[in-house]
């Protein structure tokens, strides 16, 4: 690292065009190292394009906001019912003959989005590390990683890994992996990408926030950053050369979607999708999912927190919601279609949201606000979804694939997680024959069966069991 002594005027020059010198504030109190870290941050801030966004003028706030698209949103034109595949089974076993077409050529890769900062779960440590096992406190991460090799095998072609991390999960999560020989995953199929950050302004100057003397306020860019951090990092390159065109995608928090489900892949392809989306009923308004809709005719997805609540509660002549068609974020998606974006940056919008984020104030004292201070600024994958030509709405039974890890207690917490592990793992065994005792800890890894149907060709009525019961490879 070449440590600069004093302030590169050219970068001087941009940060007086963009009024943003108060970042040099602290900079005769600063060593050499620290100096260096500050002008490497600076380096990396597109400081017109957060003028832009901070700006009334600016595009995020000029353009309709989705709160007034929200107010156009009708129900999804589209969507495959789950009662609809249940009544069709031929319809649905092509499917699944076409998923598994689509992965026994190789054709498939899975994306893992783990950058996030995980704060409603307040763990610690890269939310995927989180055990949630109910008897070998397995982490995210492992019942994901054994999903993928599981599905891979019966497939008799490996599937690529990619899992975007962050500056806030990176060094942790791929240390995490590295300790336990990436839990078997080859390491020719594990790829790991970072996505960018984005610096946080003061809320009522626009003044980009200083955590320490020498340390910019930044936060992940968004899932959505995953576009450019897929391109600059090669990622799309690695799937050319691999032939891999079909891209399952998902979040850490959910240890119950099925990876790479071969008949939603397969769908996606017979419907010519450039994106799908896994959608399941929302609980009730308030529950913290995008909803898909359609706007002008065009399917796309609004953020909770960007849903007014008499929208989020409007409901149809049955009294049903009328937007009930929540968004697990599991989705598929065709390569060349977010290479596309990927090459036209502006196509996704930033998302603002008002963050309390500790900062250093003119007198250099460390603040840490009790109240939102600031705007941080994300970008979200699904925003891609108004951007295609086809989109497929697939819901599925909640129960089974839609059980997230998001808060420390009450709903999507360690604890429904645990029971969710374990009704599901106990009706696999109860329709193998096996009666199970009631509140039994049971864990089945994927290794040993994917599925209730694997399951039966190993455990039979009679099999012997003692519970709380592991069973792995
Ligand atoms: C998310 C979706 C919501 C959906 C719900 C389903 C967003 C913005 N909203 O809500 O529409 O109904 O899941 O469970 O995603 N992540 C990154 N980088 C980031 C930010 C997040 O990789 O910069 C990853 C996280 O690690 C996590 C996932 O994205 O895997 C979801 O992030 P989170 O902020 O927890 O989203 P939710 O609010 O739960």
């Amino acid at each position: 690292m070449t440590i600069p002594t004093s302030f590169p005027e050219d970068l001087f020059q941009n940060l007086k065009q963009h009024q943003q010198t108060q970042l040099l504030h602290w900079w005769d109190d600063l060593n050499d190292q620290q100096r260096a870290e500050l002008t490497g941050q600076i380096q990396q801030i597109n400081f017109e394009q957060i003028q832009r966004l901070y700006s009334t003028e600016g595009s995020s706030k000029a353009e309709e906001s989705p709160a007034e698209k929200a107010e156009r949103a009708t129900r999804p034109a589209t969507v495959i019912r789950l009662q609809d595949r249940a009544a069709s089974d031929a319809e649905s076993e092509s499917a699944i003959q076409a998923g598994n077409q689509l992965l026994s050529e190789g054709k498939v890769g899975a994306i893992l989005v783990a950058g996030g900062q995980g704060s409603r779960l307040g763990f610690s440590h890269p939310k995927g590390m989180y055990p949630v096992g109910p008897v070998k406190q397995t982490s995210l991460f492992q019942m994901l990683v054994e999903q993928l090799t599981a599905r891979a095998n019966k497939a008799g072609k490996p599937i690529s890994y990619f899992i975007m991390t962050s500056d806030a999960t990176h060094a942790e999560t791929v240390e995490y992996f590295q300790q336990h020989q990436n839990f078997g995953l080859a390491e020719e199929n594990l790829y790991f990408f970072k996505q960018g950050t984005m610096p946080a302004v003061d809320a009522t100057t626009g003044d980009i926030l200083l955590e320490e003397k020498h340390r910019i306020a930044v936060s992940p860019d968004g899932h959505g950053g995953m576009l450019a951090a897929l391109k600059n990092s090669g990622m799309f390159e690695v799937m050319q050369k691999k032939g891999i065109d079909t891209l399952y995608y998902h979040q850490v928090d959910n240890a119950t979607s099925i990876v790479c489900d071969p008949e939603f892949l397969g769908y996606h392809v017979q419907r010519n999708a450039e994106v799908s989306v896994k959608v399941v009923s929302k609980r009730s308004p308030e529950e913290k999912m995008g909803i898909v809709c359609d706007v002008d005719q065009k399917t796309q997805i609004i953020e909770y927190s960007d849903l007014p609540p008499h929208i989020a509660e409007q409901t149809d002549a049955d009294g049903n919601l009328l937007h009930w068609a929540g968004s697990t974020a599991i989705h598929v998606f065709n390569r060349t279609f977010l290479e596309q974006i990927a090459d036209n940056d502006d196509l996704l919008p930033f998302h603002q949201a008002n963050k309390k984020v500790p900062f250093v104030d003119s007198s250099g004292t460390q603040v840490s606000p009790s109240e939102p201070n600031a705007i941080k600024f994300e970008r979200f994958i699904f925003d891609v979804l108004p951007v295609a030509n086809t989109v497929l709405v697939y819901e599925i039974d909640r129960q089974r694939e839609f059980n997230p890890l998001k808060n420390a207690a009450g709903a999507d917490s360690p604890e429904t997680v645990h029971a969710a592990l374990c009704r599901i793992y106990s009706e696999w065994l109860t329709d193998c024959g096996v009666s199970v005792p009631e509140g039994a800890d049971v864990e089945i890894s994927p290794l040993y069966a994917l599925d209730e149907t694997e399951l039966k060709t190993k455990i039979a009525s009679d099999t012997q069991l003692t519970f709380p019961l592991y069973l792995g490879e």
